[in-house]
């Protein structure tokens, strides 16, 4: 794992995006997945006007979702589609027929799973994933004991991750339950980027940096297994 400490969230989020923009330029149709949440944000802003500057790198990219609230979706201020909607796909002009996510409001998650999980057989490995970390170590909605093996499905979400969540939401809402990309399927990603800022992810970042083995329990420390990831850290979250 690579580690780049920047002085804070500003310099992170711009080194980011153009770490993820240079990964991606040579690639004719890459295949990416970007997380919700709000570590991201500020990636997205500078990708936007990287792409803006005619880089056009996402031209022909396609788009994985990696996770979302179940009974929420596009619709819902703070779900994962809403944000990335507001924040990437819709001022990077991404077709909707580009992109394939999860229907956070559907009635059959075990079928969009196993849509997905063939897309990603049929399509994948995806070229590269932006994660943001949970303060319980989750990455995705893949919660502590998430198995390696793991693909997409639906999870009952950790009580940490149920309150932490209620942060994207103006009302209080039921997050009991979330679907996600697996383990496997983020493990066989070409690229990874993890990036956490804040003083709020210092514990867990100090932990994935003090035992760099996977613990069951702590679902990020499984990036140790991967030959291509990069963490992006702040002063703040650095210990
Ligand atoms: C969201 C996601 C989550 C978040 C994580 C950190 O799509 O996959 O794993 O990345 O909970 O969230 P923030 O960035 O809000 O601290």
């Amino acid at each position: 794992m690579q580690i780049i400490v920047s002085k804070n969230y500003i310099e992170l989020c711009n080194k980011v995006a153009n770490f993820i923009v240079d990964e991606i330029k040579e690639l004719s149709a890459p295949l990416l997945c970007f997380a919700g949440g709000d570590t991201p944000t500020g990636v997205y802003k500078n990708l936007v006007k990287l792409d803006q500057s005619g880089r056009g790198v996402f031209n022909q990219a396609n788009f994985v979702g990696l996770d979302e609230w179940v009974g929420l979706n596009d619709e819902d201020s703070g779900s994962c589609r809403f944000t990335l909607n507001r924040d990437l796909y819709r001022p990077l002009n991404i077709k909707e027929s580009k992109i394939h996510f999860f229907e956070g409001k559907g009635n059959d998650y075990s079928k969009q799973c196993e849509q997905l999980n063939n897309f990603i057989e049929n399509n994948g490995p995806i070229n590269l994933a932006l994660l943001g970390i949970g303060v319980n170590g989750h990455i995705g909605f893949n919660e502590p004991g998430s198995s390696l093996e793991s693909v997409a499905r639906l999870v009952s979400l950790d009580e940490i991750t149920q309150n932490v969540g209620q942060k994207y939401f103006e009302t209080e809402q039921k997050l009991t339950q979330g679907i996600t990309l697996g383990l496997k399927q983020i493990l066989e990603t070409g690229v990874i980027i993890l990036i956490a800022s804040g003083l709020k992810k210092k514990p867990i970042i100090k932990e994935l940096l003090t035992n760099k083995s996977f613990n069951p329990s702590v679902p990020v420390s499984s990036l140790w297994k991967h030959s291509n990831c990069h963490l992006f850290v702040d002063e703040e979250a650095f210990s």
